[in-house]
């Protein structure tokens, strides 16, 4: 047991590219686990679901057979497709481990590609769910089954569909960089990404999903896992929101340590260090209650990893993705620093003369500028929130023409930039919007062709 407590739940992030099954798959994994024990109950987080490992071990399948140290894993399901950029911690990527969910019917889309491209740049190990299995024409649906058990059961024509279809997926991986196979085929998991078929709906393959994260959690990731249980917590703010009754109040991924009621946090705003009090955690409540009062339980305190609402005064301003971080024992000045430096690392490859870039939160603003390093293009200034008019007249300013651009990520662009964009002065500056990095980045690319011309 003293070996458990040592190492903390695995944050498993779940991305792909919108309605491909990211929550159905969660749902699933919620509603296949027979709950018996108060203890091995999956319970449902505040952005996340923790599923211990007694209710995935009892999910049966090869998993049995694993020898488990690992408490359990924390679930989260990035809504829309771009949240996982939110999720960072230690200046890296919250999560430890991510599934990409594909619908092997479609294959890769936009988002799907985003999201390993942002796996890639921080290392983060996953596997892939080629889901929708059911959709296959002609599939025989063996509800909950595995896959080497359900594949046994489909005609060749069915089989070979499925495999013309996961190698389809290996290539598009291969063009990306990555080396993988289907999953009952890989026996390194360090080289190959596993590529599961599942089904959200009937279960199929789901069992063989929850034994590869386990894998993957074992064997590269347990010493990064090891935490001091009772430490002062640390963790990400998701969102920040104003609830009725609570006032502003910070949805937290708590990656390490112990959060209480009472505990002095330190969290960033958009211009300075914000330093409040705990005035209540709150769990979520199953669905069923409706009563904004009842949707939420009080609880005391909160051990790593979970998710947790935080209430205190003084929460305006604090900008998600956010690190958190829990003063005690007199290390408050190296708690703000540490939110401090945290917040600035994205800052370090600023150039003098490069694009401006504007993201809604930290963790996209890093993504985005990351990419904009892998091709060499300069970024001069990166911050969170809309673009402003200062914006654009500072992009007017920048010397050389091919960067008086501003680059939005999933961020607005103010009506006064808008007009002032709009002046004949600024005809030489160009603003980028949209939600896909990539996209943004190709038509920026395009952009700065056509000038050169
Ligand atoms: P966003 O959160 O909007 O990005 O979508 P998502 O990835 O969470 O997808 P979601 O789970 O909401 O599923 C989208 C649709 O696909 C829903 O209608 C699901 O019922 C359906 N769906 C998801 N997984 C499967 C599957 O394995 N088989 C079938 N037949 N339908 C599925
Ligand atoms: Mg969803």
């Amino acid at each position: 047991m003293a070996k458990q407590s040592a190492i903390r739940t695995p944050i498993v992030c779940v991305m792909g590219h919108v309605d491909h099954g990211k929550t159905s798959l969660l749902d699933r994994i919620r509603g296949s686990s027979v709950v018996s024990t108060e203890e091995g109950a999956i319970t449902q987080h505040i952005g996340a679901t923790l599923v211990p490992i007694d209710a995935i071990t009892r999910m049966g399948g090869a998993l049995s057979q694993v020898s488990v140290n690992i408490p359990g894993l924390l679930f989260i399901d990035t809504p829309g497709h771009h949240a996982f950029t939110t999720l960072r911690a230690r200046g890296g990527a919250l999560a430890d481990m991510a599934i990409v969910v594909v619908d092997i019917n479609e294959g890769f889309r936009p988002q799907t590609i985003e999201a390993l491209q942002i796996l890639r740049n921080y290392k983060t190990p996953f596997v892939i769910a080629a889901n929708k299995v059911d959709r296959i024409h002609g599939w025989r649906v063996q509800e909950g089954q595995p896959f080497k058990k359900t594949f046994a059961q489909q005609n060749e024509r069915v089989q070979g569909m499925l495999e013309t279809k996961v190698y389809e997926l290996v290539g598009k991986l291969s063009d990306l960089g990555f080396s993988s196979e289907r999953f009952d085929r890989v026996s390194d998991f360090a080289r190959n990404i596993c590529i599961v078929p599942t089904s959200a709906i009937t279960g199929e393959g789901i069992s063989d999903i929850l034994m590869v994260l386990i894998g993957l959690a074992q064997r590269y990731m347990t010493e990064n896992l090891k935490v001091s249980a009772d430490g002062p917590g640390a963790g990400t703010v998701l969102e920040v929101k104003e609830e009725r009754g609570l006032g502003m109040t910070l949805d937290v991924i708590l990656y390490d340590g112990i959060l209480k009621v009472g505990d002095e946090i330190v969290v960033a705003g958009n211009d300075q260090i914000i330093e409040a009090k705990v005035r209540s955690l709150l769990k979520p409540r199953p669905m069923s209650e409706i009563l904004i009062e009842e949707r939420f339980e009080r609880v005391k305190s909160i051990t790593a990893a979970a998710g947790i609402k935080v209430a205190a005064p003084k929460l305006d301003g604090v900008i998600a993705g956010s690190p958190l971080r829990v003063v005690r024992g007199g290390n408050r000045d190296e708690m703000i620093e540490r939110v401090r430096h945290e917040v600035q690392d994205i800052q370090v490859n600023l150039s003098d003369i490069g694009v401006i870039i504007r993201a809604d939160t930290i963790g996209a603003l890093e993504a985005l500028s990351k990419e904009l390093e892998s091709h060499q293009i300069q970024v001069m200034r990166a911050t969170v929130g809309p673009v402003t008019r200062h914006d654009v007249i500072e992009a007017g300013t920048i010397k050389d023409p091919l960067y008086s651009a501003i680059i939005a990520f999933n961020t607005p662009v103010l009506p006064d930039a808008v007009d002032t964009l709009a002046d004949t002065s600024m005809s030489h500056v160009s603003i980028f919007e949209g939600g896909v990095i990539y996209q943004l980045l190709d038509d920026y690319v395009e952009w700065r062709e056509e000038k050169k011309q």
